[in-house]
């Protein structure tokens, strides 16, 4: 407690915790989505010799190893806990597994009330104490340099993949649940609130500075769905984290993927930034809640394909769009795709950090 003190206090780069409290920074802070993963050959070497992606995420040294491959290769002004959103269901009892080019799957999925009816709450201190041995280790290895973001899925994100038993295209299965058995439906989204919040929370008693949480599929649902089975539970997931931690504000970054209409009603949760896709210009983002929340986002991924000048040009029209003042995270508008080159994410960092200057004279 003492010695994690310290390491606060004497954090050398806090861009990323003072734009997401819309302080003045120097320059614009970025991190990337899955900047740790299998665009870089380091981290391809370690899956080739560990195989299991699963072990990676339950061996503390391994994971913290490679939440720090990316920050050695670039000046990013963050770490990202190397785990996944899945770690949840799976504490659960529902047997996650990876197979080779499928993603993820459940060995033992959701489909029914009597199955909902029988899962339980698990306590992170025990089921998912591996993750919290992972923040301690990675703290304790940053050393202070960067802030280190946590992260949970959002409870209809990780339905999806309970009930359809793993990736799905039409998300019948989920969403045939949700019309035909609402109830049901909300006692599943309520045990995952709590099995969230819980475990977030342990997440920050171990030492994350930052929460980011994931509704990668929020954005497949009508606007009237939207505000009954996703919305609601990420507004009690924000209204019962710790906020404050090591005499340090913890801020909460909220993420719909494709939920450019629902910003307002995501501002007005009481996080403190929302993430962005790509698909809407950050300067309207900014204008529609810039005025109550940070914005984090939103290049298209697929830029990083594109030579280094149109990297640079597009980071130009996004630092642009957003304009003068604190409240802009850099990032991009999902995860890093694996084809990526690795040199170009350096084009990418050097850009924010040299371009972004000019909009933060004080
Ligand atoms: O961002 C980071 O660097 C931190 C690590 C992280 C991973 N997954 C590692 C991972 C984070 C934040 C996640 C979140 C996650 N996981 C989400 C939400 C974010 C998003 O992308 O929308 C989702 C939906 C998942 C579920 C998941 N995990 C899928 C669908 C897959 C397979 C698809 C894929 O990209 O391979 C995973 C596996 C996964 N999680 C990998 C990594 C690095 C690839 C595993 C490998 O090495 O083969």
């Amino acid at each position: 407690m003492d010695s994690d003190h310290i390491i606060m206090k004497s954090l050398q780069n806090d861009r990323l915790l003072r734009a997401l409290q819309r302080q003045a920074v120097d320059v614009t802070p970025i991190w990337i989505m899955r900047q740790a993963g299998r665009y870089l050959p380091e981290y391809r070497e370690i899956r080739a010799r560990v195989k299991d992606f699963l072990t990676l995420c339950q061996t503390p040294e391994l994971a913290c190893e490679v939440t720090l491959q990316p920050l050695r290769r670039f000046p990013l002004d963050a770490a990202i806990l190397f785990s996944d959103i899945l770690t949840i269901p799976d504490a659960m009892g529902l047997g996650l597994y990876f197979s080779e080019g499928e993603g993820p799957s459940f060995e033992r999925p959701i489909r029914n009330a009597s199955d909902i009816k029988h899962l339980g709450v698990p306590d992170p201190h025990e089921t998912l104490r591996y993750v919290m041995d992972a923040v301690t280790l990675i703290r304790q290895e940053l050393d202070g340099r960067v802030p280190l973001i946590g992260f949970a899925g959002s409870p209809w994100t990780l339905a999806t993949y309970m009930v359809e038993g793993g990736t799905t295209k039409n998300f019948s299965l989920v969403k045939g649940l949700m019309f035909e058995q609402p109830v049901a439906m909300h006692t599943l989204l309520d045990k995952l609130t709590q099995a969230i919040t819980a475990y977030l929370n342990a997440q920050i008693a171990a030492g994350v500075q930052v929460i980011m949480i994931f509704d990668t599929w929020g954005g497949i649902l009508t606007t009237r769905d939207y505000l009954d089975f996703s919305l609601p539970y990420l507004q009690q997931i924000v209204t019962n984290l710790i906020r404050e931690h090591e005499g340090q504000t913890i801020p909460v970054i909220l993420f719909t993927k494709e939920g450019n209409e629902w910003l307002e009603a995501l501002a007005g949760t009481g996080c403190d930034a929302v993430g962005l896709d790509w698909k809407l210009p950050i300067g309207i983002a900014r204008k529609r809640i810039g005025h109550q929340v940070a914005l984090q986002g939103n290049m298209d991924p697929c830029i990083l394909q594109a030579s280094p000048a149109r990297i640079r040009e597009e980071v130009a029209t996004i630092l642009a769009s957003f304009g003068s003042g604190s409240g802009h995270v850099f990032n991009l508008g999902h995860g890093i795709h694996p084809q990526v080159n690795p040199e170009h994410v350096k084009v990418l960092v050097e850009a924010v950090h040299t371009l972004s200057p000019a909009y933060h004279v004080s």
